[in-house]
């Protein structure tokens, strides 16, 4: 038997990286951050000097991706969060990361019975049929706040305006883009952990899944 799927779907920095992990813990379930399929493919496209208009090279990037090369450190930078965002609203590219995705379930173990799978259209294009989904949002605000609190402790050139503005824009490109844009499934549980910490937000997640079991 496949495992069931529990999609977690939001904007930048609204947490569901951490939640995705404490929760993948808690269930002993894998997790797909599905935004390092976007990120590998800017880091590739970075490294051969690909620019986002070379479609057709950054598609052969996508079909040839092999996930466990790349540390979590490398996908994670400023110039990465801006390529992953651009080229995430190409429509081929999605689709050629489409089967990557879908099958995350089927390649566990036996004993896995739950996956986790993080990202922005997992309830609505990946996964329509998921267990359970979820939909997190906060204020863009405090999302920045947060942010600005992390990069702050190893960078002095943190500035909360610039950030701020970064996720403002990755929240439109997001949401705007004409293939697969991040709304909340119909079926979906919003958590608007706008004025909870994590402890509270990973609370009204159990709660429900608690409920649904
Ligand atoms: O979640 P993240 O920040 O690692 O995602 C990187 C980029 O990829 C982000 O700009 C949005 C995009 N993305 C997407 O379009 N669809 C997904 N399922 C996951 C991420």
């Amino acid at each position: 038997m496949v495992c069931s799927v529990i999609a977690i779907d939001g904007p930048a920095g609204v947490g569901k990286t951490t939640i995705a992990k404490k929760l993948s813990k808690k269930m002993n379930a894998p997790v797909l951050f599905s935004g390092q399929l976007y990120r590998a493919v800017a880091y590739e496209m970075i490294k051969n000097k690909i620019n986002v208009s070379q479609e057709n090279k950054i598609i052969q990037i996508a079909k040839k991706l092999d996930m466990s090369i790349y540390s979590e450190r490398a996908l994670y930078t400023a110039k990465i969060d801006l390529i992953s965002s651009k080229i995430s609203s190409n429509k081929l590219l999605r689709k050629a990361l489409i089967n990557y995705q879908r099958r995350f379930p089927k390649i566990q173990k036996k004993r896995i019975k739950l996956v986790i799978i993080e990202g922005r259209d997992i309830g609505t294009v990946i996964f329509p049929r998921a267990k359970v989904k979820f939909f997190m949002w906060a204020s863009s605000k405090i999302r920045a706040k947060r942010r600005y609190d992390q990069v702050k402790k190893t960078s002095k050139k943190a500035k909360l305006s610039s950030i701020q503005k970064e996720i403002d824009r990755r929240d439109l490109r997001d949401m705007n883009r004409k293939v697969a844009p991040m709304i909340p499934a119909a079926d979906s549980y919003l958590i608007d952990n706008t004025n909870y910490d994590i402890p509270q937000t990973f609370n009204a997640i159990l709660k429900i899944l608690n409920k649904k079991n």
